[in-house]
């Protein structure tokens, strides 16, 4: 019998082979290669039959890397000194360093420095960091260019607006994440978490922002970055909603909705539907209905832990809002729609659907692990298995019926589809 092959050299093996696949799909494309070089792609919008060959090169990458780097300096790599990367892209963020450099211009350290008002040993030193992992390039004389990942800083605001609300709300709490189990463990109330020890102003985060207007705005343009990423992009949601191939609902409320743009993009996609989006007063006032969907898409200021008033709706969609609320609080929102369901009438949830322990991809893996725990230190909620979203539904009430969970290859967020089984005795009211 054949020895098998060593693990190190089947990886090496799968990435090769997948590099390859990849590398050959760009080139009949006539796309640039893969590259850091400020030209390069800023996504790599892979087509579906090539996005295993890339979840197997990301897996089999980062396994090989960890295996190389041995499995003692691998944990004090976790350790340290990782941890600045965030420390300098902070930095970068706050004093805007990319928006300073023009996309093909080389500037010196000192004029930099200049340029962001700061000392110039403190920019050399947080950039050239930055620099050994991507962000800018450093040319042979010494001065600071972009590089393709730094480009994408100066070119998509909306992503300096999504660090930015990392750096400054959800990193800091992540070191307190012990101190706030300890301090309160088994708490469900989100102004018991590591974010309520990581700030003096207000212990939620919602309090937070609707008590800082500019971070609340950074907030909505955050979650407008997420809605656009591959993995959470709204595209996913539009075919798991299946109304291609099912009747199309006529009337929908998005709970938490924040700006509209989901559902301005389930409206344009189905041009039969009317549409209400309600959120807390602070988000709906700074939003505008699109001119193209006047008529047919109303903004509503509504506490969602309110009974809905909105009660000749098909459709009550909530989408990555309940993973912000512990347990206790999500059975309150969603006993709130009950006075406004009918027979037939569906709650839909678009929130992460925790598979089991190896069932994901690792990268897949460690990314879901890690929205997990953040939703734990920001709300002392968390990100729900299948068992738990049934558990959730039936400890609301008992006539919710889940009747579908639907998930498309490549989406992080899967369609949780629960039916309301029984009339209830509401009236009719138009909505819009
Ligand atoms: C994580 S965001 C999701 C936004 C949007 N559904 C999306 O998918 O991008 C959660 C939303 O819930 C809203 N929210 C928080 N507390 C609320 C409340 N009590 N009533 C209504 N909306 C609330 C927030 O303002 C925010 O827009």
């Amino acid at each position: 019998m054949s020895k098998p092959q060593p693990k190190a050299e089947s990886l090496a093996a799968t990435i090769s082979q997948n590099t390859a696949e990849i590398s050959q799909y760009l080139a009949a494309q006539g796309l640039p290669e893969l590259s850091f070089a400020p030209g390069a792609l800023p996504v790599l919008d892979l087509p579906p039959h090539l996005q295993k060959a890339r979840a197997e090169l990301l897996d089999a990458t980062a396994e090989l890397h960890d295996l190389v780097t041995g499995p003692l300096s691998y944990l004090v790599g976790l350790v340290s000194p990782t941890h600045n990367i965030l420390a300098s892209i902070k930095f970068i963020n706050q004093y805007q360093v990319a928006s300073k450099i023009q996309a093909d211009e080389e500037v010196s350290y000192e004029e930099l420095a200049q340029r962001c008002n700061v000392q110039v040993d403190a920019i050399r030193r947080l950039l050239r960091l930055a620099i050994a992992f991507h962000i800018f390039r450093e040319t042979s004389n010494g001065s600071v260019s972009h590089s393709a990942v730094s480009r994408c800083m100066l070119e998509m605001p909306l992503v300096n607006d999504w660090i930015g609300h990392f750096c400054d709300e959800v990193w800091p709490a992540s070191p307190h994440t012990v101190d706030a189990l300890m301090r309160w463990p088994n708490s469900e109330e989100p102004n018991e978490t590591a974010f309520s020890l990581s700030q003096s102003s207000n212990p939620t985060l919602f309090g937070f922002l609707q008590g800082t207007p500019a971070k609340a705005e950074r907030f909505t343009n955050a979650m407008k970055f997420l809605q656009a990423a591959p993995e959470t992009g709204v595209s996913h949601l539009l075919k798991d909603l299946q109304w291609d191939t099912e009747p199309v609902p006529k009337r929908l409320v998005d709970i938490g909705g924040a700006d509209g743009a989901i559902t301005t993009a389930i409206l344009r996609h189905f041009p039969t539907m009317t549409a209400v989006v309600q959120d807390l007063p602070n988000v709906i006032e700074s939003n505008k209905v699109p001119h193209d969907l006047e008529g047919r898409l109303k903004l509503m200021s509504h506490d969602m832990f309110s009974p809905q008033p909105l009660l000749d709706a098909d459709v009550y969609l909530l989408r990555s809002v309940l993973h912000d609320w512990s347990d206790k609080y999500c059975i309150r929102i969603l006993r709130s729609i009950i006075p406004a369901l009918k027979s037939g009438s569906k709650v839909i949830l678009n929130e992460v659907c925790m598979p089991a322990p190896k069932v994901l991809s690792a990268s897949q893996e460690r990314l879901l692990r890690g929205y997990d725990l953040t939703m734990k230190q920001l709300f002392n909620s968390k990100e729900r298995d299948a068992k738990e979203w049934e558990s959730l539904f039936a400890a609301a009430d008992t006539r919710f019926h889940i009747r579908r969970i639907t998930c498309s290859p490549g989406s992080v967020l899967s369609v949780i589809e629960a039916v309301w089984t029984e009339g209830s005795t509401v009236t009719f009211e138009e909505s819009l």
